[in-house]
């Protein structure tokens, strides 16, 4: 049985990126907020994202990175809580960042920097943190919201779910919002893991034999294309060009490559005119790593000087290496995902608060909502922008 129950504003579940940025801009704003986090540390993923140098945000922050059933919802709230606003407050607390590329903000120095002035935040809002108690059961009766967490208990007249989504389980990551979200009413996009590698089997399982090789390319998954580096793994594909893809990537779907985006139409035959005894293999290696190229006209089974070549093979060559289809046989799934694409259902949520419309009180933030960014920045700036706007309403 519990053995004490104390009252509260607000309670956020989950301590991560969303959940103590909300809790602390709640708690500065006056209120009473209690956080519960299962884990024993809060902000995991801050910890390990954007390889240790946390991307937590990105410049060019616009709706149409983001993902979501419906296109508009994640609008209000980016246009609130913009990538400027959260540079200010990174600012405030002296942290060196650097511009890396596309937009993408890093900090100069370990991603804990960002962990820390969150911490910090919620201090100076009185939030207090529970951390290591899994939460046991979740109840709403007469405009409380009450959780029962280890031997505590706690009630409050507003409950925020922001324990994320299920990408890296081994990080403590779980579904529970989504279970949380059908308690009370509301609806699930069916989870699916994003940013995340995807694997080749059949004839594309040669391509393994690169694992390693990389290549700045422009990925593309039907009409959604990504010009940045690809990677070749021992299970397949990787890399940002194809992380950024898989989120538009669905199971049986094909994922084109353009090799050489850079390449004039014609650039083969200009080449067998302009130099006749080159072999195909050293042009394309020219532009490539040796291995890539080598697999590549291999496939392609083409051998020695271009003029030996027909320019209707060389036309062929050149679409074959600006649009090489690979049909992968599936993701790296959950356990490397990034994020996931999906979740708590938008339609049941205001996009002005993230207040649910099932019953009073309820907010859903971050990860777990139905609003999943493009690689570099973008899923940090949604945690900041939804948990703003809920903290706003709190
Ligand atoms: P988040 O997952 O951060 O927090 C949820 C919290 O809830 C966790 O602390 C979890 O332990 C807790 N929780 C889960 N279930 C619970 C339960 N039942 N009870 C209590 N607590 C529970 N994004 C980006 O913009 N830039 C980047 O550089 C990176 N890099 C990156 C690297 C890696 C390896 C990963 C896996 C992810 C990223 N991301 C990223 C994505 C980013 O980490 C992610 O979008 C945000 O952390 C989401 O913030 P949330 O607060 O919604 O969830």
């Amino acid at each position: 049985m519990p053995d004490r129950s104390e009252t509260y504003d607000a309670i956020v579940l989950g301590g991560g990126a969303a959940g103590l940025f909300c809790a602390a801009i709640a708690g500065q704003r006056g209120r009473r907020v209690l956080v519960v986090e299962h884990a024993d540390t809060p902000g995991k993923k801050i910890l390990i994202s954007g390889g240790g140098r946390c991307n937590f945000t990105n410049r060019n922050t616009a709706p149409d990175r983001y993902i979501s059933t419906n296109r508009h919802f994640a609008k209000s709230a980016l246009a609130r809580y913009t990538a400027a606003d959260f540079i200010a407050l990174v600012d405030s607390y002296g942290i060196a960042w650097h511009e890396k590329t596309l937009g993408q903000l890093f900090c100069d120095g370990p991603s804990r920097q960002i962990l820390d002035m969150l911490l910090a935040e919620c201090a100076k809002g009185d939030v207090e943190i529970s951390l290591g108690q899994p939460i046991e059961a979740v109840d709403h009766a007469d405009g409380q919201y009450s959780v029962r967490f280890g031997d505590r208990s706690a009630s409050a007249p507003s409950l925020v779910i922001a324990t994320g989504g299920p990408s890296i389980p081994k990080m403590g990551a779980t579904a529970f919002a989504y279970d949380l979200a059908r308690q009370f009413g509301l609806k699930v996009v069916e989870p699916r893991p994003a940013l995340v590698p995807l694997t080749l089997g059949g004839d594309d399982v040669l391509f393994r034999e690169l694992s390693g090789v990389s290549a700045d390319v422009v990925a593309r998954c039907g009409k959604t294309e990504f010009r940045e580096a690809a990677l070749f793994t021992h299970r397949g594909l990787s890399g940002p060009a194809i992380l950024q893809i898989s989120s538009y990537w669905r199971n049986g779907d094909e994922v084109g490559i353009d090799f050489l985006p850079d390449a004039p139409r014609g650039w083969l035959a200009e080449a067998k005119r302009a130099t006749p005894n080159m072999t195909i293999q050293r042009q394309v290696a020219a532009q490539l790593p040796e291995r890539l190229s080598e697999a590549l006209i291999g496939r392609l089974a083409l051998d020695g000087p271009l003029n030996a070549i027909t320019d209707r093979k060389l036309e062929e060559a050149e679409r074959r290496l600006a649009d090489w289809r690979f049909t992968p046989n599936g993701s790296e799934g959950f356990a490397k995902a990034e994020v996931t694409i999906g979740g708590i259902a938008t339609a049941g949520l205001s996009s002005q608060t993230m207040a649910g419309n099932t019953v009073p009180g309820l907010y859903a933030i971050g990860e777990a909502v139905d609003v999943t960014g493009w690689l570099g920045g973008y899923n940090f700036q949604w945690a900041w922008a939804s948990a703003h706007a809920a903290a706003q309403a709190l």
